[in-house]
């Protein structure tokens, strides 16, 4: 009988999955474990269900020496350390799939959003600003005939690019790998260099995930060269953006808006984006469906019975497995 730590209080049937181990969850009344509980939980523990909100380095691992898998409740792992858990043969699994449609959805939602200008139009109603129908109140994007340009194209770029599809978008993508040609060709998508894709797109949506290449991708000179009018969409992680420059940037009075769903320093957001007006934001909920949790907990799970059964789990991450 192993032992296990499920770092959160999580939806589905993790302990049918993980029948015959010992779990270790939060205590009655808390959503998930202190650092301290996680850290005096890890002493003895053979496996780790993590929350993307903590750090698996060096440290934590140094005090977790029996620990054989960490099964990351997410797609990204930008939060684990993989070379340190290499060093110690462990481990390391993600969660992609299950979460793509809801994190798609979203993303549609935010560019909905920014691009009819949403926050602006609420906050004239709600603040008494709104004296009836204007022809010239708050002129949106025509969505119809506009470029979107996606920032990698994986599982859940193509989901958004088949979505956005049904709103009549001209789509572009740039991608580390150019996508299959009939992938391309299905979703009636041109591959294009980032830069000229970032110039030249009214929407440009951010799927890749973060990595060193990927920190600051669009840093203040590649904001500056988004067309005037453009919308900016961050549902991946928020370091591939530079905060402080998009600040800057949407003061001069830069894009139409901006719709994010994550940001660098998370939960801190910046003051400058919660000033704007023409910023929706969101806090981190791109999984965050009945459906999609509830998945994703249980593929984690099931990771983790895989690698205490002996077996190589679906979907490892690094080559630590
Ligand atoms: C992920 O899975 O990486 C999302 O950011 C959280 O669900």
């Amino acid at each position: 009988m192993a032992k296990v730590v499920v770092g959160a209080r999580l939806p589905g049937r993790i302990d049918e999955i993980l029948a015959g181990h010992t779990i270790v969850r939060p205590r009655d009344g808390e959503a998930e474990l202190t650092r301290d509980e996680l850290v005096r939980a890890l002493r003895d523990a053979d496996a780790l269900l993590a929350l993307l909100k903590w750090r698996i380095d060096d440290a934590l691992l140094d005090g977790a020496p029996k620990l054989r898998v960490v099964a990351n409740y997410a797609v990204g792992y930008d939060n684990v350390d993989l070379a340190a858990a290499r060093r110690r043969g462990i481990v390391v699994t993600n969660t992609p799939g299950v979460l793509t449609a809801a994190t798609a959805d979203l993303t549609m939602a935010l560019m909905l959003a920014a691009a009819r200008r949403l926050p602006e139009g609420g906050a004239m109603l709600r603040q008494g600003r709104w004296h009836g129908w204007e022809p010239e109140q708050l002129p949106a994007m025509d969505l119809d005939g506009a470029q979107l340009g996606i920032v990698g194209l994986g599982r859940i770029g193509r989901a958004v690019a088949e979505r956005a599809r049904g709103f009549g978008v001209r789509l572009v993508y740039t991608a580390e790998r150019a996508a299959p040609a009939e992938v391309a060709e299905a979703l009636g998508a041109r591959t294009m260099g980032l830069d000229e894709l970032v110039a030249t797109s009214d929407i440009v949506s951010l799927h890749c995930p973060l990595t060193p290449a990927t920190r600051h991708l669009m840093n203040e000179a590649r904001l500056a060269s988004m067309k005037a009018r453009a919308v900016l969409v961050n549902t991946a992680r928020g370091p591939i953006v530079d905060e402080e420059a998009l600040v800057r940037v949407l003061a001069r009075g830069h894009l139409l808006g901006v719709g994010l769903d994550v940001f660098e320093d998370e939960p801190r957001v910046h003051p400058g984006l919660v000033a704007c007006q023409r910023a929706v934001l969101m806090p981190h909920l791109g999984s965050a469906t009945v459906g999609a949790r509830r998945a994703m907990a249980e593929l984690a799970a099931q990771s983790i019975a895989d690698v205490l059964a002996g077996r190589r789990p679906a979907h490892v991450v690094g080559d630590t497995g």
